[in-house]
């Protein structure tokens, strides 16, 4: 297996090379979706398959953001953009993506105690607050 790094903008692989790609929990960070859809789109074969996924929009809306322990030991917080599901679908057509499902799943109690901080001082209110939310969404879709 190899591993290659780069940023979604420009994709470091060659157009029309893939049969399945999947970006987890990465769109959330990027301003735009446009860039980063074409690339995707670019280098999955066609009739190949994407599958794209991120943080509920309406949670970026409410606050969510991915928290991070920086090099020093502060905590810090790369934002999250509200990419409302209308976002995705215009980025998607101009991609020239179809989409064949979306799943978005709620909290469900076993995923909430991974939120451990808040878990462990107040754990009746961090579930009460947070199951039955909206969490993720995932796409899947097809190249045209
Ligand atoms: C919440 S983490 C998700 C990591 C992993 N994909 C997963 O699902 O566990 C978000 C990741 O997106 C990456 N990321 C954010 N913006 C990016 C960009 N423009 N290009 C490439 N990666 C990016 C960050 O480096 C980080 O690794």
């Amino acid at each position: 297996m190899e591993f290659s790094t780069g940023e979604l903008e420009i994709l470091p692989f060659d157009s029309e090379t893939s049969d399945l790609v999947v970006c987890g929990l990465a769109l959330d960070h990027c301003p735009s979706l446009t860039e980063p859809l074409t690339e995707l789109a670019r280098v999955t074969r066609p009739g190949g398959r994407v599958i794209v996924s991120g943080i509920n929009p309406l949670m970026s809306i409410l606050g969510g953001a991915a928290h991070v322990k920086l090099d020093q030991g502060e905590r810090g917080f790369a934002r999250n953009h509200a990419h409302l599901h209308s976002d995705f679908l215009t980025a998607f057509h101009a991609a020239g993506l179809e989409v064949q499902r979306l799943h978005d799943p709620r909290y469900e109690a076993d995923h909430v105690a991974l939120k451990r901080t808040a878990m462990s001082l107040i754990p009746e209110a961090t579930l009460a607050a947070y199951v039955g939310l909206p969490a993720v969404v995932v796409w899947d879709l097809r190249r045209r």
